[in-house]
């Protein structure tokens, strides 16, 4: 079954002010490249290509200003707006015609992960309805959170509960069968009136569609929302790449690797890129697969 992706890049990103009165949250640099390319390449790897761009209207030309059509990285890349923060689930109302008959998977353009992505094929592979990804955290009150019998089933799913059933938290990566915009049509704004991801999955979780795959501790799952985490992701991309002098979340070397583009246009994408040390690692990459 094809599976389209969808990257949801919108929000105030009030907590993030001065600098995302400027630029949009999504677009804000971790470490060495914008926020944006690692969402993009947590879907790349999953050997996803057809790609919505969910962001409010004043930011997309930003973005297209980076990503283009995404051709040139052997992607097809859409862009809608969102007029207002309705909530994470109004991208399956804005996606609708996008989806048309396809399964679809949704990461949240704040969402970094670092690791091995066997959790997130599995999900995609053998989804029957809806599936989510769990991660263990110590501050489980800051989002949804599930909780999962010894066998892995699901039990509950709460969105940020004052007192949480369990520190496993869902993440903002999720693979949906194309009933997603027909259910979200049905939910209820919720009391911060946003249409809400958890009421989403409750949907399918009540009919028994929903499954929840661990992230396991090998995973690094990070935040992006406030300075202090910002920088805290900064950081470990920085210590990541300075110790194996390998990039994380390089989208022309994942289009390369994956086969999403030949050699004659990585070097062509090579070409246009100015002097910098983003260049001197895509000549490594060539070099290598030369
Ligand atoms: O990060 C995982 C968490 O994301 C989940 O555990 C929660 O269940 C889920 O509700 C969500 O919680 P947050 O409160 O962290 O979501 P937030 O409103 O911060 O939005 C996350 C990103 O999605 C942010 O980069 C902006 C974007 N966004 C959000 C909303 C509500 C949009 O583009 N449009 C929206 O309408």
């Amino acid at each position: 079954m094809k599976t389209k992706g969808i990257i949801l890049a919108g929000g105030s990103g009030t907590r993030l002010y001065p600098a995302t009165a400027i630029i949009n949250k999504q677009l804000q640099l971790v470490y060495d490249k914008p926020m944006i390319y690692y969402p993009l390449a947590t879907m790349m790897l999953a050997g996803i290509q057809d790609i919505l761009l969910i962001s409010n209207e004043k930011d997309i030309p930003f973005f297209q200003k980076i990503l283009k059509d995404g051709s040139h990285l052997g992607l097809n890349l859409e862009y809608q707006s969102q007029k207002a923060p309705n909530g994470i689930a109004e991208a399956f109302l804005i996606g609708e015609d996008f989806i048309a008959n396809d399964q679809v998977s949704l990461i949240l353009g704040d969402n970094i992960i670092y690791g091995k992505l066997d959790f997130y094929r599995n999900g995609i592979e053998n989804n029957r309805g809806g599936y989510i990804f769990g991660y263990e955290v110590t501050n489980p009150t800051e989002f949804g959170v599930v909780e999962l019998s010894k066998s892995g089933e699901i039990i509950s799913i709460e969105e940020k509960p004052k007192i949480p059933k369990s520190n496993f938290v869902i993440t903002g990566l999720y693979v949906f069968d194309n009933s997603c915009s027909k259910r979200t049509k049905e939910l209820k704004p919720s009391k911060r009136n946003e249409l809400e991801i958890t009421d989403l999955q409750i949907s399918y979780w009540n009919e028994g569609l929903l499954n929840c795959n661990l992230m396991g501790r090998g995973i690094a799952w990070l935040d992006t929302g406030t300075p202090e985490n910002l920088t805290e992701a900064g950081m470990f991309i920085h210590s990541i790449e300075k110790r194996q002098g390998r990039k994380i979340g390089c989208i022309e070397e994942i289009a390369l690797t994956r086969s999403f583009i030949d050699i004659e246009q990585f070097e062509k994408i090579l070409f246009s890129l100015p002097e910098c040390s983003y260049k001197n690692y895509c000549k490594k990459v060539l070099a290598e697969y030369k």
